[in-house]
């Protein structure tokens, strides 16, 4: 992968063009996607994330090496897997009953959501990472590397590769990050962990999640 490889971020919702944005200022070239015509979020996009390109899904997944899944969980099995083959994907979903509603899929007691994701794109290497920060924090929270205090993310994934890859772009974007060496092990990072939603730095952060 080149040192700035395009990205795509599929959803333009809440959390889409803040992680836009956030991508587009460490330098990357960046996709944007919701469900349907580009023309409805192009809008959007100029104010919040300006740089980031509005384009039909289809298109920014082609063109994209890692695509980010930005999306509700309920909506995920909209996603063409075959276009995903070959990628990275981020997976930044969460599963939350109150507004997915009961997913018979991720109702799992045992695998993570991020695991199920990856049993469902088997073409794709899922990475698992920035569910676990609130998409306002995710502007606000960036630091550039060795500043006191900076926040970490934890990045898990099954592919040693797709995970160094996506610290890497974190790093860039402002955050320290713990790499896991498996989407089991990401399960950590999931609603109801010690992690979840809390700004810590890389230490605490390590021992938070091996305790
Ligand atoms: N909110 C947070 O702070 C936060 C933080 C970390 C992670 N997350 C996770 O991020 C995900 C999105 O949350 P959100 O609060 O941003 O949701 P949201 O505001 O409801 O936005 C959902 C977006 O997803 C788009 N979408 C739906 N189906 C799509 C598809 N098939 N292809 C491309 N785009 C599609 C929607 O586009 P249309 O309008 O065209 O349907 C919409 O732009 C969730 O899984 C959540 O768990 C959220």
């Amino acid at each position: 992968m080149n040192a700035s490889p395009h990205l795509a971020v599929l959803g333009a919702g809440h959390t889409g063009p803040v992680l836009a944005k956030v991508l587009t200022e460490a330098g990357y070239p960046v996709s944007v996607a919701a469900s349907g015509d580009p023309e409805r979020i192009a809008l959007i996009l100029s104010f919040l994330a300006p740089g980031a390109k509005p384009r039909w899904a289809a298109d920014a997944v082609a063109e994209a090496e890692a695509v980010f899944l930005a999306l509700p969980l309920h909506r995920f099995a909209e996603l063409d897997p075959a276009g995903l083959t070959g990628k990275i994907v981020v997976d930044t979903m969460n599963y939350w009953p109150p507004t997915d509603g009961v997913q018979v899929a991720f109702d799992d007691p045992v695998r993570g959501s991020s695991e199920i994701v990856q049993a469902a794109l088997p073409g794709a290497r899922v990475v698992k990472t920035l569910n676990h920060i609130g998409y306002h924090e995710l502007d606000d929270s960036r630091r550039p590397s060795g500043s006191p205090g900076r926040r970490a993310l934890g990045v898990a994934g099954d592919d040693a590769g797709a995970v160094a890859t996506i610290a890497a772009i974190l790093d860039r974007v402002g955050y320290d990050t713990l790499t896991l060496p498996s989407l089991a092990a990401g399960r950590a990072l999931q609603p109801g962990g010690a992690v979840f939603g809390a700004d810590l730095t890389l230490d605490r952060f390590s021992q938070e999640v091996s305790s």
